[in-house]
């Protein structure tokens, strides 16, 4: 059999094996897995040796040309997936929004025509809902039919997403009859919205104060009531950027009684914590973004409900503004900054560093948190998510050993600042491949804007 790609010797591991053999690549896909798979019909051989092979990352939580807060999110399709391309992250799904009056449908449409041309790898899409009268509550399951298989539901941004909790239970209700699965925004909005309003009024206006608003019992409270929603419902849910311990506090209990409860932390939980307000100016807007960053010793309870499996997945979030004219739109009132954080380029390495390096968990739970509980979940395994004969060739060659320093001045994103700025990770992708085109290759960029495919996925499978 003649072979497009051979990747030889590498340190192959998915969630469950590690072992050091061949991968073979024909038309995109894995056909041969092995010991000294024969070379010589192979039209191009890449050695990994010394290296692990990791299934392409998969990011289910990005906001790409987003238009949010005034604005539009800095990174379009284009730039987005290249810079998640840099970071071995080779499937994003993203969120296309349905405004008030708007058909499911119509929404969806709008978001497939941003990343067509434009995507380098490939791409799905969750639905967000922020209006479901009868006929989108009927188009849910077309929906669903089409391969639109979850949806975002809003228990905060009062008078832009936020939903009532009649609203959110008649989703719920859906999901649980259609397959599909509702990633849950939760925090309390109203009472959020009170502490906020009574904060301007007190002229508590600069970017640290978008944190002091949002407490983490807002959240807990969010987390447990859409726990209660979805059990009453009979449907699964899945939590979206758990920031605190008091959430998941919650999201533990649910999933000890057996409830069909997951949820996702974000590195930027992981990594930073309220002390990073305490910059100079209007700095602090950097880090301004929903949940708010939590108080430090909640990281290392995120770390543990990682390596514990009461966290199932860690997406990044990723929704940039530049500092410049983005963040500044909120120099005088921090309501107004465009709350979001790029991070899109950097999961990898920092879960792996602070996971794998660190010495929290395992290499095979590592690829289970950033690539294949994300597939199950979401309806994409085994075509991504994993290493095995008949998946697309989503793969990441990756130096375990090798430091990097974080810095806007070295990453790939379209925006002027990084969160992570001079934090030292170890480990690093080195070469990229997005069904079996090298799309990256050290510090080149191989890709092409237009080659990313939209992803139909199959309805939740409990991971
Ligand atoms: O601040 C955030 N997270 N911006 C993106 C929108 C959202 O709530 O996920
Ligand atoms: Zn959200
Ligand atoms: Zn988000």
């Amino acid at each position: 059999m003649a072979f497009d790609t051979i990747i030889t010797n590498g340190r192959v591991v998915t969630a469950t094996d590690t072992y050091v053999g061949d991968i073979a690549i024909r038309e995109g896909k894995i056909v041969a897995i092995g010991q000294g798979l024969p070379r010589d019909n192979a039209a191009k051989i890449i050695d990994a040796g010394g290296r692990h092979v990791f299934p392409g990352g998969i990011d289910v939580h990005t906001h790409l040309d987003m238009p949010f807060g005034g604005t539009t999110s800095s990174d379009d399709f284009e730039t987005g997936t290249r810079a998640a391309a840099f970071g071995g992250t080779t499937t994003l799904i993203d969120f296309a929004i349905q405004y008030k009056g708007q058909t499911l449908r119509t929404a969806l449409d709008g978001w497939l025509r941003k990343a067509e041309s434009k995507a380098v790898s490939d791409y799905s899409f969750h639905c967000i809902i922020t209006d479901l009268a009868s006929a989108q509550l009927e188009e849910m399951n077309a929906l669903v039919r089409d391969g639109v298989t979850s949806f975002k539901l809003f228990m905060a941004y009062p008078g832009v997403f936020m939903l009532d909790d009649a609203t959110i239970f008649k989703a719920l209700q859906a999901s649980g009859k259609n397959g599909g699965l509702v990633c849950m925004h939760a925090e309390n909005g109203g009472a959020i919205d009170v502490i906020v309003q009574q904060a301007l009024a007190e002229g508590k206006k600069a970017p640290k104060y978008h944190a002091l608003t949002r407490p983490t019992t807002a959240e807990a409270e969010a987390t447990a009531r859409a726990i209660a929603l979805a059990e009453m419902a009979g449907a699964p849910v899945y939590i979206v950027h758990l920031s605190c311990d008091d959430a998941l506090e919650k999201v533990r209990e649910a999933r000890d009684r057996g409830l069909p409860v997951y949820a996702e932390t974000c590195p930027q939980y992981l990594y930073l914590s309220i002390e990073n307000f305490d910059v100079p100016g209007f700095d602090g807007a950097k880090y301004v973004f929903t949940p708010p960053l939590r108080e430090k010793w909640h990281q290392e309870r995120l770390w543990n409900g990682l390596k514990r499996d009461h966290l199932q997945v860690v997406s990044t979030d990723h929704c940039p503004f530049c500092f410049k004219e983005q963040k500044e739109l909120g120099r005088d009132d921090f309501t107004k900054i465009p709350n979001g954080g790029p991070g899109i380029e950097h999961r990898l390495s920092l879960i792996y560093s602070g996971g794998v390096a660190a010495g929290r968990f395992s290499v095979n739970r590592f690829v289970e948190l950033v690539s294949t509980t994300p597939a199950k979940l979401f309806g994409l395994y085994p075509r991504k998510g994993t290493i095995a004969v008949g998946s697309d060739a989503d793969l990441v060659i990756f130096d375990s050993g090798r430091k990097h320093i974080i810095s806007a001045t070295n990453h790939h994103m379209r925006v002027d600042y990084s969160m992570f700025e001079g934090v030292e990770v170890t480990g690093m992708p080195e070469t990229v491949l997005s069904r079996g085109r090298v799309i990256v290759d050290g510090n080149k960029f191989l890709g092409r804007p237009g080659s990313g495919e939209f992803l139909r996925r199959s309805t939740y499978a409990q991971p």
